[in-house]
C-alpha cells in the first residue's frame, strides 16, 4: 500500500471496530476513530490517531468531524463505516422507535457519513476504499431481528449501488457480513435472546456454535482480516461485494 493513508472508523471503540482499528494500524494505517465514546481499552485506544464523538445520526456533527480531519491531516483514504446496534423483538411485538433506532444507525449512519467522507474529501482526490460492516443478518432472514435484518439489507443494496455509481472515478465500495460474533452486542442478544425463547444463555450460545459448520464462535479479529483484504491492493478490481465471514454459517 502507499504510504501515509488514514482510515476513519466509525463504532472503532470497541467489538468489531477495535479489532479493525487494530488491524489497520498494524499495517502503519493512520486511524481516526469517530464513536459516541473513546476506546476503554488501552491496546484499541492506543491505535487511535485521534478520536472525535460523533453520533452516527447527526449529520452536522460529522460534517463537522470529517472537516476537523481533512483539515489536520489533508485526506481520508479509507472509512469503514463500522458503527451498529441491535435489539431483539418478534415483529408482533415491535415499536417503531426500535425500527427507527436500527434504521437510524445501521443503515442511515452508513449514508451520512460516506456522503460527508466523499463531498468533503474522496471525490477530490478521486480515490479511496469504503467497507461497510453489514451482518450475515443482510444475507437471509433471522428471526427475533427482522428490523435489524432489513437495516443490514439496506447497508447491502447502499453499498452495491455507490459501489456503481463511484466505479468510473476508481473508488471501491464493498461490505462485510459477519455472523456470530464474540462482542457485547453479541453478549447482549444471548441475554435477549434466552429470555424471548424460554433458554438459557448458555444454550443460545451453543446453538450459535452448532449453526457454525467451522466449529467455533467468530472474533473480531476475523472481520478485521478481511475489512483489511478488501482495503488492500490485493482486492484492487473488487467493488460492491458483501463478504460473508461467517464460518459457514450463512449458508
Ligand atoms: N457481533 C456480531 O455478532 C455481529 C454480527 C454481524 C454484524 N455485526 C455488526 O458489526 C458492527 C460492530 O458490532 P459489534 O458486535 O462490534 O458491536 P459493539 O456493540 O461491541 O460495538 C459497536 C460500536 O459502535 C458504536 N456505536 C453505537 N452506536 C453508535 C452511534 N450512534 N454513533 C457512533 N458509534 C456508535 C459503539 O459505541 C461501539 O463502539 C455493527 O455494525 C454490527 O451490526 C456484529
Amino acid at each position: 500500500m502507499a504510504k501515509d493513508l488514514l482510515a476513519v472508523v466509525t463504532g472503532g471503540s470497541f467489538g468489531i471496530g477495535g479489532a479493525i482499528s487494530k488491524r489497520l494500524a498494524q499495517e502503519n494505517i493512520s486511524v481516526i476513530n469517530f464513536d459516541l465514546q473513546e476506546a476503554s481499552d488501552p491496546d484499541i485506544r492506543s491505535c487511535h490517531k485521534a478520536f472525535f464523538e460523533v453520533d452516527v445520526r447527526n449529520k452536522g456533527v460529522i460534517d463537522n468531524a470529517v472537516k476537523q480531519v481533512v483539515e489536520t491531516f489533508g485526506k481520508i483514504d479509507i472509512l469503514c463505516n463500522n458503527a451498529g446496534v441491535s435489539t431483539m423483538s418478534r415483529v408482533q411485538d415491535l415499536t417503531e422507535e426500535e425500527w427507527d433506532f436500527n434504521f437510524e444507525i445501521n443503515s442511515k449512519g452508513v449514508f451520512l457519513v460516506s456522503q460527508s467522507v466523499l463531498n468533503q474529501t474522496m471525490l477530490q482526490s478521486q480515490s479511496g476504499v469504503i467497507v461497510n460492516t453489514a451482518s450475515m443478518a443482510g444475507l437471509k432472514g433471522v428471526p427475533l431481528l427482522a428490523h435489524y435484518a432489513a437495516s443490514k439489507w439496506a447497508v447491502i443494496g447502499f453499498t452495491k449501488s455507490l459501489a456503481v455509481e463511484l466505479a468510473p472515478i476508481g473508488i471501491r465500495v464493498n461490505a462485510v457480513c459477519p455472523g456470530f460474533v464474540r462482542t457485547s452486542m453479541q453478549e447482549r442478544e444471548l441475554k435477549w435472546e434466552a429470555s424471548l425463547r424460554n433458554m438459557t444463555p448458555e444454550d443460545v450460545y451453543k446453538e450459535y456454535l452448532a449453526l457454525t459448520p467451522m466449529g467455533r464462535i467468530e472474533e473480531p479479529t476475523d472481520v478485521a482480516n478481511a475489512v483489511w483484504m478488501l482495503v488492500s491492493e490485493d482486492s484492487s478490481f473488487i467493488t460492491g461485494e458483501a463478504l460473508a465471514v461467517t464460518g459457514g454459517a450463512n449458508l
